[in-house]
């Protein structure tokens, strides 16, 4: 199953429920949510407030990308605000094998996120626990930076990692997804699309319903 996973980082947040209830009519299936905090990467974004404010408006799923180090003691805030999935980056944890057990106790599906120069040894020893793997295509911190092709070599081993197990454990990709790239992305073994400007800026000066294009080319 393929999926397309809108981030609202780079929609209009003065009109943020439209923003997400757009894209959802429009096809798209996930709310990518990026969590940045000024300290582990050079921006501040959104918390669980905005979260808890977006769940009432969509049954999508909320999928909660934590660029936040410490990471532990945000996780019950935002399975408390509605997050389905929560997914960390290995460097930001002290204790990978702890928090992936804290979001799962929390009743969310977790996730593990590799930066470009992140090694894959990190997912020795927690496969297996994973419910989400999601390969950075751009360094963390911007939307609307260019993909960076080493990620689709990193996306074939994973996907090889992935089946070898015999798991359910969706593939996610993240940075600078476009409509031109996404066949090549999806044919490494990609199967959720997270895309922030290419949906959001292309989008912004068109009219009504103006995302059923811009999500059907994708
Ligand atoms: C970057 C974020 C991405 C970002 C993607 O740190 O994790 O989710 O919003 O934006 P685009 O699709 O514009 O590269
Ligand atoms: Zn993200």
């Amino acid at each position: 199953m393929q999926r397309l996973a809108p981030s609202i980082l780079s929609a209009n947040f003065a009109k943020l429920g439209q923003e997400v209830t757009d894209v959802i009519d429009s096809g798209a299936d996930i709310i990518h949510f990026d969590v940045m905090d000024n300290h582990y990467v050079p921006n501040l974004t959104i918390g669980p407030l905005v979260c808890e404010a977006i769940r009432p408006i969509t049954d999508a799923i909320i999928d909660v990308h934590l660029m936040v180090q410490p990471v532990d003691r945000i996780i019950p805030d935002f399975a408390k605000a509605g997050a389905n999935i929560i997914s960390f980056h290995p460097e930001a944890s002290n204790h990978i094998d702890r928090t992936i057990g804290l979001i799962k106790e929390q009743g969310c599906k977790a996730g593990l996120v590799f930066n470009p120069a992140t090694p894959l040894y990190y997912l020795d020893h927690v496969l297996d626990k994973l419910d989400l793997i999601l390969i950075m295509s751009v360094n963390p911190g911007f939307g609307g930076q260019t993909f960076i092709p080493e990620a689709l070599n990193k996306l074939r081993a994973v996907r090889k990692r992935i089946d070898a197990s015999g798991k359910n454990i969706m593939l996610e990709i993240d940075g600078g997804v476009k409509v031109d790239n996404i066949a090549e992305i999806a044919r490494a073994g990609a199967d959720t699309f997270v895309a922030g400007s290419a949906i959001y800026q292309a989008g912004k000066d068109a009219d009504a319903h103006r995302y059923d294009s811009i999500i059907a080319a994708f």
